[in-house]
C-alpha cells in the first residue's frame, strides 16, 4: 500500500491524491485545472463568478487541455438582502477609498445579483463534469439525484463536524474540510461563521472519524508534509489552494501575486470588507479600514458587486490596498513553479516523508 493509493484516488481513477483548489475570480483558469489533473493530480475550476451560458465554455477549454477528470465548482447559497442601515455602512467604508483612487459617484441603492445560482447548477451538470464540488451550503435533494443519475461525484464544503456530518446525511460524496487557515471564503453554512473556525488538523481527524466517505483536507496545506500529515490524520486527499496562485497558468493579478511574494504574506485575516461575506486574505489597509463595521455590512453577493468598480480601479492602478489579496495561512511558503513541475515537487516531497 503506498501514499498514492487512497480512497479518493481510487474513486476518481487518479495517480496522487493532490487537489488543486477552486479559486474563483479568474484565478483557477482552465488552463491551471488542466495542467494538474494532466501530472496527475486533481485540478479544479471556479465557477461562481461566470454566467451560466458561458459555464460550458469554460469547461470545454479543461477538456480541450486534458482527457483527464476535474471538478467544477460553484458557490451554493441564497442571496441576502441588504438593510438600508448596511447599504449605509458601506458608502461610509468605501466613499473614501473611491475618492482615493479617482472614481466618480457611487452605485445608488442595492446592485443587482448577478447571476442566478439554480441556472449555474444546471449548467454544471450539463457540462458534466467528474465531481460538481460546492461551498457554502448543500444543493437541494434533487440536484444530488440529478448527479447520482448523471455519473456526477459530488464534493462539499464542511467548516465544522456538524456540517461534515450534515453533508454526509445528505448524501454527499466527498467531504472537503476546510479549516480555518485556508485562503479565501470560508465554506460555513450551517451555524455561525466563529463556530466554524476550526484548525485543518482538529477539522479533517474530527470528520475522519466520523464520516464513511473520502474526506479532503483543505487550509494551509502547501508542502509535501503538509499533504502528508492530512493523509495521516485520515484524509484521502488534501486540497491546496494558496500553493498554486504564484503558477503562471494562474490568474493572479500583478499586484497579488506581488504581495504574495512580500513579507506581509505571512499576515492573513478573515474579513468581511470585500464581498460581505467572511474570508481570508492578506491583511491591507481596506481590511483595517473595514474593522469597525465588519459586521453592519451588506450581505455577499451585494458587497462584492459594491466593491467591482474599486476592485478592476485597484488592479489597474497597481494599489493592493484595495484588493481582495486572498490567500491562506501559509502564503509565505508559496513557491512560484508551473502547476505540473509543482505538482511532481509535492509528490515527491510526500514520498519522502511516507514509507511506500
Ligand atoms: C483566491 C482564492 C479563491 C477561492 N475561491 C473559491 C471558490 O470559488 N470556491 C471554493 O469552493 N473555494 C474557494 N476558495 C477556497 C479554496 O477552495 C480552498 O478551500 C483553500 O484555498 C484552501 O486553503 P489554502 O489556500 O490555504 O490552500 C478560494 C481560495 C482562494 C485562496
Amino acid at each position: 500500500m503506498t501514499w498514492t493509493k487512497t480512497a479518493f484516488t481510487d474513486r476518481l481513477g487518479i495517480e496522487f491524491p493532490i487537489v488543486q483548489a477552486p479559486m474563483g475570480g479568474g484565478i483557477s483558469t482552465p488552463a491551471l485545472a488542466a495542467a494538474v489533473s494532466q501530472a496527475g493530480g486533481f485540478g479544479s475550476l471556479a465557477l461562481s463568478y461566470v454566467a451560466p451560458e458561458a459555464i460550458a465554455g469554460e469547461v470545454a477549454a479543461v477538456r480541450s487541455l486534458t482527457n483527464r477528470p476535474f471538478a467544477a465548482n460553484l458557490f451554493v447559497y441564497e442571496p441576502g438582502t441588504p438593510t438600508a442601515e448596511q447599504l449605509h455602512r458601506a458608502r461610509d467604508l468605501l466613499a473614501p477609498i473611491r475618492s482615493d483612487l479617482g472614481l466618480a459617484g457611487e452605485p445608488d441603492g442595492p446592485p443587482p445579483v448577478r447571476y442566478n445560482v439554480d441556472d449555474q447548477i444546471a449548467a454544471v451538470l450539463d457540462a458534466g463534469p467528474a465531481v460538481f464540488s460546492f461551498t457554502f451550503g448543500v444543493p437541494k435533494a434533487g440536484v444530488l439525484a440529478e448527479c447520482r443519475r448523471r455519473g456526477i461525484l459530488t464534493m462539499g464544503t464542511a467548516t465544522s463536524l456538524a456540517e461534515g456530518l450534515a453533508l454526509a446525511d445528505a448524501g454527499v460524496d466527498m467531504i472537503i474540510a476546510q479549516g480555518s487557515e485556508a485562503g479565501g471564503h470560508r465554506g460555513t453554512f450551517l451555524h455561525d461563521f466563529e463556530e466554524g473556525m476550526v484548525g485543518t488538523f482538529a477539522l479533517t481527524r474530527q470528520i475522519a472519524t466520523r464520516v464513511d466517505r473520502p474526506v479532503v483536507a483543505a487550509g494551509g496545506i502547501m508542502d509535501g508534509r503538509g499533504i502528508a500529515a492530512a493523509l495521516t490524520l485520515g484524509a484521502s486527499a488534501a486540497a491546496l489552494g494558496t500553493a498554486f496562485m504564484l503558477s503562471p497558468e494562474a490568474g493572479t493579478n500583478a499586484p497579488h501575486r506581488r504581495m504574495l511574494k512580500s513579507p506581509q504574506a505571512a499576515n492573513t485575516a478573515v474579513t468581511r470588507a470585500f464581498s460581505g461575506r467572511p474570508a481570508r486574505a492578506i491583511v491591507n489597509d481596506q481590511i483595517r479600514a473595514a474593522r469597525p463595521m465588519e459586521r453592519d455590512l451588506p450581505p455577499f453577493p451585494v458587497m462584492i458587486e459594491l466593491t467591482r468598480d474599486i476592485r478592476a480601479a485597484a488592479i489597474r492602478l497597481d494599489r493592493p490596498d484595495y484588493i481582495p489579496l486572498w490567500a491562506g495561512q501559509g502564503a509565505a511558503l508559496a513557491r512560484e513553479l508551473p502547476a505540473a513541475e509543482l505538482l511532481r515537487a509535492l509528490a515527491a516531497e510526500v514520498g519522502a516523508v511516507l514509507p511506500a
